[in-house]
């Protein structure tokens, strides 16, 4: 069989396969769950701490990149997805910038709304190398890679569809004749996404390019096919043009028949022979059509238009009834549908609608956000979680990265001291909690798998004292504490605990870019602080009210003209929504407040009514316009 050879396929005269490391997901919301079923994953976790989350299926959008997610997924699911349909990236301007929004003022009359297309970051840039730094090349050993890992994932009865355009869509049929087979090749769609041609410089020298190419493959020989039907055209209609008692109809040619349908055509009297014809004609009725059947070429769904309402601003976001057509031909009620390039969501939209089952992935932060509103705004949605693989991400990385895999105290310190460095801080020995000096500054580095507590900060602060009060070269105002992750209680119990110790603290996010090697080569890492939020509640009787007060964020890489369009706080809030009661299990999403394109107002005060009385923990999430989460905890007492 011919076979597409590109560089970095074969190492040592093997092909190279994708990395197989299976990581376990961790649920950071859980989104419309009922209270009752809440209380049935707490106890079934308090009788089985190893039980996530509960043993009922929950649809799932999970933050990451698809070569730590797709291996992540087998040990569930090999053989087990019914659908698959990738939409994946191949231009990285399309695919990982995105349109944010700027709403008005609330306590301004103008028509001060803006917008502003935020780049792609750093992972994204590098998610975009992996896949186009050396050309095709690289692109085909991304994809059939992703490919391998797809196919394990499919039942023998399951389909994909992968969607390109023709920059690479007839080199990735060679890659999926190789992976799933060419004899298990069912359909090339060609869909026509567009009847304007395009500007006339545009199409001077050229066709004007209107469509898109789905390649369908099934994994074995017998993949679900349910067929489906076009509304006939108007021209179609109009052939109907005679009448009888029952309708309209008109004569057309049967060619090929049984003896059965013509014995039951004769029966109701709806045959007749013209002079010298070959075949019989019969009376086809309009009221019998059922319409044309679907074939190869789809020219009846549009991409959608600027005024679309169901666009949401993310320039790759494809139709919703393209997504429906395909989950309804290649797939059946109650079965599992898998996007590892999800972007705005179409295929978990699409997926609830028609009632299948979903798992979708995206790597961009903005997608994931974007993904979560829209399945917020769908009717009826199910609950859904959402998750990454979060601090064992980073140990694989920790694990990689660093040597001395077998001595844990070894491996900390060097990652610590690599953290150091990218922060330009210079390393401090001996020390237990303090890792670091920086412009009259102490640096403590959080660990890989555990957010950054209070009671770290407490050691820290008291080490800091320890140092100072020995060390009289030391000259120093404060400590910069830098962390992947922050428990929720730091601003209010730490920054209190700091102040009545005289110490001037500040939390900064350690950057997931640090990840990626190729990011920390290219020096551009930045490590912001913590977005602060400033929350009023007030408790009368049974009932809490909680309002939004203040926002800040920081500068991150928002474009300075932006950051002067906002003249009140509450322009940076995008989405903010409250558990009101968190049992240090995850983040359950039981009241939300959202902009969207439709209605971009977002309400910043809410209240609650709790039933019975007793000590509760409310956890308050807000997410700003580039899709950046801050969360803030408050501890009440309703008596
Ligand atoms: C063409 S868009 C998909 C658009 C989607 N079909 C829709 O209707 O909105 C491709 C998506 O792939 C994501 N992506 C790119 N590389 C990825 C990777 N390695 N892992 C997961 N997602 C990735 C991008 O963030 C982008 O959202």
């Amino acid at each position: 069989m011919t076979e597409l050879i590109w560089e970095g396929k074969y190492k040592d005269d093997k092909k190279v396969t994708p990395i197989r490391i299976a990581l376990p997901f961790q649920t950071i919301e859980t989104v419309n769950e009922s209270a009752q079923q809440r209380q049935k994953t707490l106890d079934f976790f308090a009788a089985d701490p190893a039980t996530v989350y509960s043993k009922e299926w929950r649809n799932r959008l999970i933050w990451g990149d698809k070569k730590y997610v797709l291996p992540s997924l087998l040990p569930e699911f090999a053989g087990k997805i019914n659908l698959i349909y990738i939409d994946p990236p191949f231009n990285v301007g399309a695919d990982f910038s995105f349109t944010a929004t700027i709403a008005d003022n609330p306590d301004s009359d103008e028509d001060d709304s803006a917008q502003f297309v935020k780049e792609p970051n750093i992972i994204e840039k590098k998610a975009y190398r992996d896949t186009w730094g050396k050309g095709l090349d690289s692109y085909m050993q991304w994809f059939y890679e992703t490919a391998l890992l797809l196919k394990e994932l499919l039942t023998n009865e399951g389909s994909i569809y992968v969607h390109l355009d023709w920059h690479v869509v007839h080199y990735v049929k060679t890659v999926m004749d190789e992976v799933f087979g060419y004899e298990n090749f069912f359909n090339e769609i060609i869909w026509q996404r567009s009847t304007t041609v395009g500007s006339s410089k545009a199409i001077a020298n050229r066709y004007p390019t209107l469509h898109d190419t789905l390649l369908v493959y099934y994994k074995s020989q017998k993949g679900t096919f349910n067929k489906q039907y076009t509304p006939p055209t108007e021209e179609y209609k109009a052939r109907f043009n005679q009448k009888d008692k029952n309708g309209w109809y008109y004569w057309n040619t049967l060619a090929t028949y049984s003896d059965e349908t013509y014995k039951r055509l004769e029966k109701e009297d709806r045959l007749r022979w013209t002079q010298g014809a070959k075949y019989p004609q019969y009376k086809t009725y309009l009221h019998e059509l059922k319409g044309n059947v679907l074939a190869s070429v789809w020219t009846d769904i549009n991409m959608l238009n600027p005024m679309a309402q169901e666009r949401v601003e993310y320039a790759t976001q494809k139709p919703q009834a393209l997504l429906e057509r395909i989950i309804n031909v290649s797939s059946n009620e109650g079965e599992l549908v898998l996007d590892c390039f999800c972007g705005s969501g179409t295929t978990a939209v699409a997926s609830e609608k028609m009632n299948r089952r979903w798992i979708v992935c995206d790597l961009g932060r903005y997608a994931i956000h974007t993904t979560r509103k829209r399945l917020l705004g769908t009717e009826n949605v199910k609950p859904f979680i959402v998750q990454n693989l979060g601090k064992y991400e980073r140990q694989q990385w920790m694990l990689s990265e660093f040597e001395n895999p077998e001595n844990r105290i070894q491996q900390e310190k060097a990652y610590k001291h690599f953290i150091i460095e990218l922060y330009h801080a210079k390393s401090l020995n001996g020390y237990t909690w303090i890792h670091g000096a920086k412009a009259g500054r102490l640096v403590h580095v959080g660990s890989v798998d555990a957010p950054v507590a209070v009671e770290d900060i407490k050691s820290t602060i008291r080490e800091f004292w320890k140092l100072v009060g020995k060390d009289k070269t030391i000259q120093t105002n404060g400590i910069d504490f830098l962390g992947w992750d922050f428990a929720f209680d730091i601003n209010e119990t730490a920054k209190q605990f700091a102040s009545e110790n005289k110490v001037d603290v500040s939390f900064k996010k350690i950057p997931r870019e640090v990840l990626e090697k190729k990011a920390v080569e290219q020096g551009d890492i930045k490590f912001y602080e913590l977005a602060s939020l400033t929350i009023k509640s007030k408790i009368d009787g049974k009932k809490h009210s909680i309002s939004l007060e203040n926002f800040i964020i920081p500068p991150d890489d928002v474009p300075q003209e932006v950051q002067g369009k906002i003249t009140h706080w509450s322009q940076w809030v995008d989405y903010w929504a409250i558990d009101w009661n968190y049992r240090d299990d995850t983040f359950h999403n039981e009241w939300q407040s959202y902009r969207t394109k439709q209605d971009p107002k977002i309400e910043l005060s809410v209240s609650h009514l709790y039933s019975v009385a007793g000590k509760y923990t409310v956890l308050v999430k807000v997410i700003d316009i580039l899709g950046n989460d801050t969360t803030k905890v408050l501890h009440i007492d309703i008596k």
